[in-house]
């Protein structure tokens, strides 16, 4: 007999959450199931499908009714890093490295990933954060900005690099409809592949409940970046890079149009190496900025967050005068395919810790039959995040880059000293933009502070490294004030 599904809710799927409901203690979420029409109780299986049940069950315990306390180990110390510039002994395996990361990118060995499940609340944009008009003139979204740093990579190498997003259920439609839109911004539609990741509910801080965002929906948010490492295999996306033979995922967040997608050199030194897992640092501006600490515990590397680093580690200085913990981390990760299959594979499988955070959630209040917008924190979101699975590799290296190359986010709306928003990526970038100019031979002109007096764009497109400008024509001048875009 047919069943219809898409018109009716399974009463074998709906027995199944049901009893995985109950079994938390949880079946005030099926409240008032029978009054509701089909339609809503397909949209209300969907999202309760998106979530795992009984993990929401434990952590409920161990995260909202208790709080789980942070014990810094005995012996933390400060992990070592592969300097941005090579010190003269070790400028040989510099070189090595960067052919190997070429060979292996050649070779077809070499993924880009996007994290992209966010839900960009700190920046206020109606859409996926990768559709945000990042750049000075043109304003190429943050995904134009990836989707043409891979184009040159291809172009370069002369390989076709696979590129997969991670979305999530709340804007996965949103972000293929876009990236169809823009024609994959020339890339070929079957090497894009997009995957949602699963979702969490939001909890009642004091009680653990489950809020509601509507009558019918649950506040629902994304598992964290974390929840990268799960996704990737239930998707089929591992098994796709294995079809494709790749071995190697070169893993970045959405909000940093500077990065370098794919990196050469920081892939060669993580693969010579041996590695499983590896990160990009940047040295601390000061001892207190917001960046998880790079640390080995017991010789595992792991991050601790800035909240956690107690002030007398993170003030500390070493004998060359620099803080002790200087690296920080930027999210920015190489990570082997068949690490990530292991994890997923093992006996048991992996769990990564969660983190939880108090945020001001709306709410649907079944009494008053209103959403309530609350002033103050009334719920507990929890995360995973993908730096925790650093301590479960063997090997795993740091490579340090450079903050004017490669680092100009946006997470936080414009506004009055406000940093990482979209006013200071746009500063950042015509910056960077002229710093190479200069170096091609092609002066800017700068004002009494020595910042730029033009707006500059360079699409990545045409250059990714500053020697890449020598060969094209450049402007014989540029005037004050100008506006240069090289595309
Ligand atoms: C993050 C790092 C921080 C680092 C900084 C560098 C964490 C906890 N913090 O901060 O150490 O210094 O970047 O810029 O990682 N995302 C998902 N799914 C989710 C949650 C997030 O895909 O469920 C993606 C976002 O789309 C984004 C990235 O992960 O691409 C980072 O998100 P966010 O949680 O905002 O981290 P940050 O506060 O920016």
């Amino acid at each position: 007999m047919m069943t219809t599904s898409h018109t009716r809710v399974d009463p074998a799927k709906l027995d199944r959450i049901r009893a995985e409901l109950g079994s938390i203690d949880r079946l005030h979420l099926l409240e008032g199931w029978d009054r509701l029409a089909p339609e809503q109780q397909i949209a209300l299986v969907a999202q309760l499908e998106e979530v795992d049940w009984p993990e929401v069950g434990r952590l409920i315990q161990s995260h909202v009714l208790n709080k789980p306390e942070f014990d810094l180990p005995e012996k933390v110390e400060p992990a070592p890093w592969y300097p941005y510039l090579p010190p003269a002994s070790m400028e040989n395996r510099y070189r090595e490295a960067r052919e190997l990361g070429h060979t292996l990118i050649r070779q077809g060995k070499v993924a880009a990933f996007t994290v992209a499940g966010g839900q960009g609340t700190r920046l206020g944009w109606d859409g996926p954060k990768g559709t945000y008009p990042a750049t000075p003139i043109r304003k190429l979204s943050l995904f134009g900005c990836f989707a043409e740093y891979i184009d040159n990579i291809q172009k370069r190498f002369d390989v076709t690099i696979p590129w997969y997003i991670m979305t999530s259920p709340a804007n996965d439609q949103a972000t293929r409809r876009y990236l169809r839109e823009q024609a994959y911004f020339g890339l070929s539609e079957d090497q894009v592949m997009m995957f949602p990741q699963q979702m969490m509910p939001a909890l009642d801080r004091n009680t653990g409940k489950v809020l509601m965002s509507g009558e019918h929906e649950i506040a629902l948010s994304p598992n964290g970046h974390g929840g990268s490492l799960k996704a990737l295999h239930t998707s089929g996306a591992i098994d796709d890079m294995k079809k494709r033979g790749v071995e190697q995922i070169s893993y970045i967040q959405v909000d940093n149009p500077l990065v370098r997608v794919i990196d050469p050199l920081f892939i060669g030194l993580h693969a010579m190496d041996d590695c499983q897992m590896s990160s990009k640092m940047l040295p601390k501006r000061d001892p207190f900025e917001k960046l998880g600490n790079f640390c080995l515990i017991d010789g595992r590397m792991t991050v601790i967050e800035y909240s956690d680093l107690p002030d007398e580690l993170a003030v500390e200085k070493g004998d060359d005068g620099r803080l002790r913990f200087l690296a920080g981390s930027i999210a920015i990760h190489v990570i082997r395919a068949d690490f990530v299959e292991s994890l997923n594979t093992r006996p048991g499988g992996f769990a990564l810790p969660f983190h939880r955070a108090e945020k001001k959630v709306p709410y649907f209040d079944r009494q008053s039959g209103r959403v309530e917008s609350p002033l103050t924190p009334n719920a507990v979101k929890l995360e995973t995040f993908v730096f925790d699975a650093l301590p479960l590799t063997e090997r795993s290296i740091i490579y340090e880059t450079s903050r004017a190359d490669e680092f100009a986010p946006i997470k936080n709306a414009d506004g009055p000293d406000v940093l990482d928003c979209p006013g200071t990526s746009i500063d950042l970038q015509v910056r960077r933009a002229a710093d190479w100019l200069d170096r091609a031979g092609c002066p800017v002109p700068r004002k009494i502070d020595g910042a730029p007096d033009a707006m500059l764009e360079i699409s990545q497109r045409l250059a990714i490294y500053p020697e890449d400008l020598k060969p094209i024509k450049l402007p014989d001048r540029i005037k004050p004030g100008a506006s240069i875009l090289l595309a």
